[in-house]
């Protein structure tokens, strides 16, 4: 479904994404983990055209996206949670996800030649219970609680109905009830929508929980893939990442 070859993108002299190839199928869960300055957020950047890339494809469905605009990307159906939801404290949660909603369907809309104005109020009903803010739904945006605004960003981008969905370390700055909330959320809306979704993450716990395949970038390549007990035990990533993260944790 969403296919990586090669991809590659240099900041100056640096090579922030150099040479990453991997295979994301339908429905699939996957998790990128590796130190910071590994390149992870690049990763998704190139993914969702925020920049183009020196070189590589990326093969959505089969096409190669690499290079088209960001809504462009979007409309092709990949999305990504933003930090958006502080932009408009002064819009109820469900005003919001109703902006959004009717801007993905408008756009739709133009190319069936219709305007299904009743389907928006669903829509937006069925995302704000996928992120778990039901009880929230009427409270303006700039009262939420951080774990909120993070939940309403993933909304927002529940919104326009994405094939792939790209979370950069949904739970960071979230205290440790808080951050299994999150990941438990995200994991329950992908079971009910099983599109593709890609996530960032720091704590190994949840990662090695949630995820069914670990990618582990270290100086924008990927050092190991695999499932949790793979990755746990490879010695690369125990030498790059865990090591130095146990190392960390001990003293
Ligand atoms: N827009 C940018 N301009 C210049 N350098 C960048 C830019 N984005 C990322 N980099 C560099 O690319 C490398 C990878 O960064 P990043 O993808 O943010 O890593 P991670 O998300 O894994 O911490 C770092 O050396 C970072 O400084
Ligand atoms: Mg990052």
């Amino acid at each position: 479904m969403l296919k990586i070859e090669d991809l590659r993108k240099s900041f100056g002299g640096v090579a922030a994404t150099n040479g990453i190839t991997l295979d994301f199928p339908q429905g699939s869960l996957s998790a990128v983990i590796g130190p910071n300055g590994a390149g992870k957020t690049t990763f998704f950047n190139l993914i969702t055209g925020a920049f183009p890339p020196d070189a590589g494809r990326i093969l959505l469905g089969g096409e190669n996206i690499a290079g088209l605009s960001a809504p462009e990307i979007v409309r092709r159906g990949i999305g990504r949670a933003f930090q958006i939801a502080s932009i408009f404290p002064s819009l109820t949660v469900r005003d919001a996800v109703l902006g959004a909603v009717n801007a993905h369907l408008h756009w739709h809309a133009k190319l069936a030649r219709r305007f299904p104005l009743a389907e928006a109020a669903a829509q937006t009903d069925e995302v704000i219970e996928l992120v778990n803010l039901q009880a929230r739904a009427n409270t303006l945006s700039g009262n939420l609680s951080h774990g909120e605004q993070k939940l309403l960003d993933i909304a927002l981008a529940l919104a326009l109905d994405p094939k792939v969905l790209l979370l950069d370390e949904p739970t960071a700055g979230m205290g440790s009830e808080e951050r299994w909330q999150m990941i438990e959320t995200v994991y329950q809306l992908w079971q009910r929508k099983k599109m593709t979704l890609i996530f960032i993450e720091h704590d190994m716990d949840i990662v090695f929980k949630y995820a069914q395949t670990i990618r582990v970038l270290s100086y924008g390549s990927v050092l190991a893939e695999g499932n949790a007990e793979e990755v746990r035990r490879h010695p690369k990533v125990i030498e790059a990442y865990l090591g130095a993260h146990f190392e960390t944790a001990k003293s």
